[in-house]
């Protein structure tokens, strides 16, 4: 495995997304023992950035990351997120990012994450009734307190990006990016570059789509977000598989696995970036994990860049207007 800096924070270049592993994905919860033997196979292999939220689940998954990592602590990056619970009594799926409800949150994920420190705390996403400039403060105040080490945001646009390092270094944004969306590439990723902010891609596997290993929409189980996902219904799903079947090809020739296309494809654009894909298998992590290796030549890349664009937005509509873009 090699490393990278997000900012001043030393990273592996591949980490591991936890949230399937409870959360919003079919087989969510199904498998803790298997999930937990997942994580301690990503840190054999080299893995140090785990990423989970408080909302995943909510608070199972943090729950089950503080056992799985019970005794191997300091192997691991520790990323999670607030913001998208309002602790002050609206709930879950109530974005605040007021300094309150972060000394809120807080708590509990570190209790639940059995860790006295947070080293990536992510706003979860952008809060418009709160000015970026009080969220960056109360995460500087914690980090001066030493629960957290770093401070990130997550699909956050160019303006709300400088603000917050103004107030305090973002050390990176975790947004959506992969070869099926591209969309940060024109705004987003000239001003990380430029104020020295890594990027962390999520759902890197396009939620698995990328891999071909997602052919059944029907599949698809009751909380699956993906069963009211634009891109994962219907036509546009039909349409969207060309892009799979494109880069299954190209995998051929490859001599990879589709998933490793994807990653490989990510960690080409720039080492300041770093994917974490999610699985709750052993067998998958070796297999993502080892793209790591996969060097791709210029004429896979250019086949690469010359896929289909994707059919239907990333997000229902109400989850679109989270995103700053
Ligand atoms: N900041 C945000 O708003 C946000 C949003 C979404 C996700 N995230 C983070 O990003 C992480 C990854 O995103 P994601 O889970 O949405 O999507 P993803 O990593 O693109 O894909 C995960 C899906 O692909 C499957 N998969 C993994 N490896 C595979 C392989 N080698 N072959 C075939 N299928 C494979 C997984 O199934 P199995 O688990 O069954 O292997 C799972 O269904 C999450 O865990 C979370 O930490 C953040």
């Amino acid at each position: 495995m090699k490393y990278i800096n997000l900012g001043d924070l030393e990273v592996s270049r591949i980490g591991l997304g936890a949230m399937g592993m409870s959360h919003g994905l079919t087989g969510a919860g199904t498998d803790d023992a298997e999930s937990i033997r997942t994580v301690h196979r990503a840190l054999d292999l080299g893995v140090t950035l785990i990423d989970t939220a408080e909302i995943y689940g909510p608070y199972t998954n943090e729950n089950l990351l503080g056992q799985a990592l019970k005794g191997r602590r300091d192997q691991v990056v520790l990323a999670t997120k607030f913001g998208l619970i309002d602790h002050g009594g609206a709930g879950v799926w109530n974005l605040n990012s007021g300094p309150a409800n972060i000394r809120a949150a807080v708590e509990g994920s570190l209790q639940r994450l059995g860790t006295d420190h947070i080293d990536l705390y992510y706003q979860h996403r952008v809060d418009p009734d709160t000015p970026i400039e009080e969220t960056a403060g109360a995460v500087a105040e914690l980090i001066a307190e030493g629960k957290v080490r770093h401070f990130g945001l997550s699909e956050a646009g160019p303006d709300t990006i400088r603000r917050a390092h103004a107030v305090h270094p973002v050390t990176a944004v975790q947004s959506e990016y992969s070869l099926w969306t591209r969309g940060l590439e024109e705004r987003v990723l000239p001003v990380l570059r430029e104020l020295g902010i890594g990027l962390v891609p999520f759902s890197p596997l396009g939620h698995g789509f990328l891999t071909g290993a997602v052919r059944d929409e029907a599949a698809f189980e009751e909380g699956d977000f993906r069963r009211g996902n634009p891109r994962f219904t219907g036509e546009n799903f039909r349409r969207n598989m060309a892009i799979a079947d494109e880069v299954q090809a190209i995998a051929a020739d490859a001599g990879a696995t589709p998933a490793q296309i994807a990653l490989a494809w990510l960690l080409a654009q720039g080492d300041d970036i770093a994917p974490i894909p999610g699985t709750k298998r052993v067998a998958r992590v070796e297999e993502n994990t080892a793209a790591d290796s996969v060097q791709l030549t210029s004429a896979q890349l250019e086949r690469l860049a010359g896929l289909p664009p994707a059919v239907g937005d990333t997000h229902t509509e109400a989850g679109m207007r989270l995103l700053e873009r």
